[in-house]
């Protein structure tokens, strides 16, 4: 994938990683197409980022997914990168929550199953363009959960496995399937209290960034990298290191 000329969607642009994302891609040139739920905080993003596109949608809602799927058609149909950053998480202990079930269906309906919907739909523009590309966000707690989050895990190990299949599966089309783990980053994601060893979102995406131009696959944004060799190594070790963050 090239850095720059691309027309870029990155669902959840309009905070945190989205957001650096959104100004770094600018930045390079690229056209940038936002959305979230949140008019507001999209209006906010593009006063801070002149010039991109924003959309408001519910991202968790089947019938959001298929308008703005219709609107990138009609007013986008260059699109040739798309980005599922978009996400939730629910912090709970699921046996004792009397909603855990009602939250985990918010959780796969906008972690999974939006981003393997919005792929699907997504596929017939993409294939037309000399290049795409499809990047999925996920983390480092595909490889180890972290038991703070019991449903937000297993929605990102799910695509990280489904991210692994698609690359297969593409081929021959030369749509590149790119699967990018963060580590923790400081963002509104952690309400304030994000853990010490947090990255700034600056630091991570300028490292995802690098792993496009370095054409990496499975890009592990720093510690990701020791935590997939640790966990190879030293599973139990490695689960309790990860549970051990503040
Ligand atoms: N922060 C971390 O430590 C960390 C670590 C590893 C991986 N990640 C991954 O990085 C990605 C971004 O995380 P972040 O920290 O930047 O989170 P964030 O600051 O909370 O931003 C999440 C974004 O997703 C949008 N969003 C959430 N639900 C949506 C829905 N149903 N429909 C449409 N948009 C929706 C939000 O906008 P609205 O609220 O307006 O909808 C917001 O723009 C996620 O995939 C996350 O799993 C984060």
């Amino acid at each position: 994938m090239q850095l720059s000329g691309n027309t870029i969607l990155i669902t959840g642009g309009s905070s945190g990683i989205g957001l650096e994302m959104t100004k770094q891609f600018s930045a390079f040139n690229n056209t940038v197409i936002i959305c979230g739920r949140n008019k507001e905080t999209l209006l906010q993003a593009q006063w801070e980022v002149p010039g991109i596109h924003i959309y408001t949608c519910d991202l968790a809602i089947e019938s959001d997914r298929l308008k703005l799927a219709t609107w990138i058609a009609d007013n986008h149909p260059q699109l040739n990168v798309l980005i599922n950053n978009a996400a939730i998480v629910h912090r709970e202990n699921f046996t004792k929550d009397p909603f855990g079930y009602e939250k985990a269906l918010k959780e796969i309906e906008t972690n999974l199953t939006a981003p393997i919907h919005l792929i699907h739909l997504l596929l017939p523009l993409l294939r037309k363009q000399s290049s795409a590309a499809i990047l999925n966000i996920t983390t480092g707690l595909v490889y180890t959960p972290r038991t703070l989050y019991p449903i937000y895990n297993a929605t990102k190990a799910a695509l990280h496995s489904f991210t692994q299949v698609l690359r297969e599966q593409i081929k021959p089309v030369p749509i590149e399937i790119i699967e990018v783990l963060f580590p923790v980053v400081n963002t509104p994601w952690h309400k304030g209290a994000a853990p010490r060893i947090a990255i700034q979102p600056q630091e991570a995406v300028a490292k995802m960034l690098k792993g496009i131009e370095n054409n990496k696959a499975e890009i592990r944004v720093g510690a990701v990298q020791l935590l997939y060799f640790l966990q190879r190594l030293a599973p139990r070790f490695a689960f309790k290191k990860i549970n051990q963050l503040p």
